[in-house]
C-alpha cells in the first residue's frame, strides 16, 4: 500500500480512561487528580513504592470504592458510578483473592461455577453442574490459559500458591473480559514461579489489556508496553520501559531505592517501602 491510500492517522481510542481522579482518606488524598489510559490490548504496569496507592486506584477501578472526583470511562462511557457487577459485565474483571476459591473443589469445578455464573440466570443453579458439557469445556480451555490443564482434578486446596494464583486469574477470565485488573500477581511466589506466570500474563495479549501492579520490577520490565510510576497519588512518569528506565524524574525519584539498581539493570529488586517520606519528597520536587 502506498502512502497515498493511507488515511491520516486518528488517535486510538482508550478502552479504560481515568479523568482528573481523585480519592481522599480523611486529610490523605490517595489519589491526586490523577489521569491514565489503558489501551486496547496493552499490558499498562502501575509501579510506585507502598502506600502510593496502586490499590487504591484498582478498588476505583473495579468498582470497590467510589472516588471522591472525577471520573472513570470505559469505551468513552461513564462507569465512576456503576456497581462491580455492571462493570464485570462489561468487560472488566480484576483477579479474585485466594479466598474466592472453593477450595474443597477441583480446578475444573471451581472455573465451571466461575463460567455459570456469568452465562446462567439463578434457575441454573437447579440443574446439577455435572450435566453441563459446554460449562466444562469453557472451563478446561480456561485451564490451559492459565496452565492448569495438567491440574484439572486436582482439589483447589492442594494447589502450589503459585497455581492458584494461575486459577484465580483463570477465575477472572471466566468472565469473559476485555480488560483484567491484576494487584500483584507474583506476591508471595518464588522465582519459578513467577516465571511461569509472565507468559500466561503476556499471552492474554492482545484479546485482553491488563493493568498490572507488580513489586517485581524484573516480571514488571519483561511484561510490560508502557509503565506508569505512582507516587504519593499522582503520575510522575508514563512511557515504554526504556523510556522509563532513563528518565531523569524517575531516576531522581528513585535515587538509592533498589529500583536505582533495577533501573540500570543491575539486579531484579523489588521496590522498597523504605525511605518512602524521602523518596516522596524527592518525587514531589521531581514531578514540579
Ligand atoms: N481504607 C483506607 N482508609 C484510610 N487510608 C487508607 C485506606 N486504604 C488505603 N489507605 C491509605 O492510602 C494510601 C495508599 O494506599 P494503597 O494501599 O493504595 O497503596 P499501595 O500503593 O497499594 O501500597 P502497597 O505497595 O503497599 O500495596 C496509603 O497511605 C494507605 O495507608
Ligand atoms: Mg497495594
Amino acid at each position: 500500500m502506498t502512502s497515498t491510500c493511507m488515511k491520516p492517522d486518528s488517535p486510538r481510542p482508550a478502552l479504560l480512561e481515568l479523568r482528573n481522579l481523585v480519592k481522599r482518606y480523611g486529610g490523605l488524598v490517595a489519589t491526586d487528580h490523577l489521569n491514565l489510559t489503558l489501551m486496547p490490548g496493552e499490558i499498562h504496569a502501575i509501579i510506585g513504592p507502598n502506600g502510593a496507592g496502586k490499590t487504591t486506584l484498582i478498588q476505583q477501578i473495579s468498582g470497590a470504592i467510589t472516588p471522591n472526583q472525577g471520573s472513570i470511562l470505559l469505551d468513552g462511557s461513564d462507569i465512576t458510578q456503576l456497581p462491580m457487577h455492571r462493570r464485570v459485565a462489561l468487560g472488566l474483571a480484576r483477579s479474585y483473592q485466594i479466598t474466592n476459591i472453593f477450595s474443597a473443589y477441583s480446578v475444573l469445578d471451581n472455573l465451571a461455577l466461575a463460567v455459570q455464573a456469568l452465562s446462567g440466570g439463578s434457575m441454573r443453579f437447579w440443574r446439577p453442574v455435572v450435566t453441563e458439557n459446554a460449562l466444562f469445556e469453557q472451563a478446561a480451555a480456561i485451564a490451559a490459559r492459565v496452565g492448569l490443564a495438567a491440574q484439572l482434578h486436582r482439589i483447589a486446596g492442594s494447589l502450589a500458591h503459585g497455581e492458584q494464583r494461575q486459577l484465580e486469574i483463570g477465575l477472572a477470565l471466566a468472565t469473559n473480559p476485555r480488560m483484567l485488573l491484576l494487584d500483584e500477581p507474583m506476591a508471595g511466589m518464588g522465582q519459578e514461579e513467577s516465571a511461569r506466570l509472565i507468559p500466561l500474563i503476556t499471552d492474554l495479549r492482545p484479546d485482553i489489556a491488563v493493568l498490572l501492579v507488580e513489586h517485581d520490577m524484573d516480571a514488571v520490565f519483561r511484561m510490560a508496553d508502557r509503565i506508569s510510576v505512582l507516587v504519593a497519588g499522582r503520575i510522575i512518569a508514563s512511557g515504554a520501559p526504556h523510556q522509563i528506565r532513563s528518565n531523569p524524574a524517575v531516576r531522581q525519584a528513585y535515587l538509592g531505592d533498589e529500583l536505582g539498581d533495577e533501573l540500570s539493570g543491575d539486579s531484579s529488586g523489588e521496590l522498597s517501602g523504605e525511605g518512602d517520606d524521602e523518596l516522596r519528597d524527592n518525587t514531589r520536587e521531581a514531578a514540579k
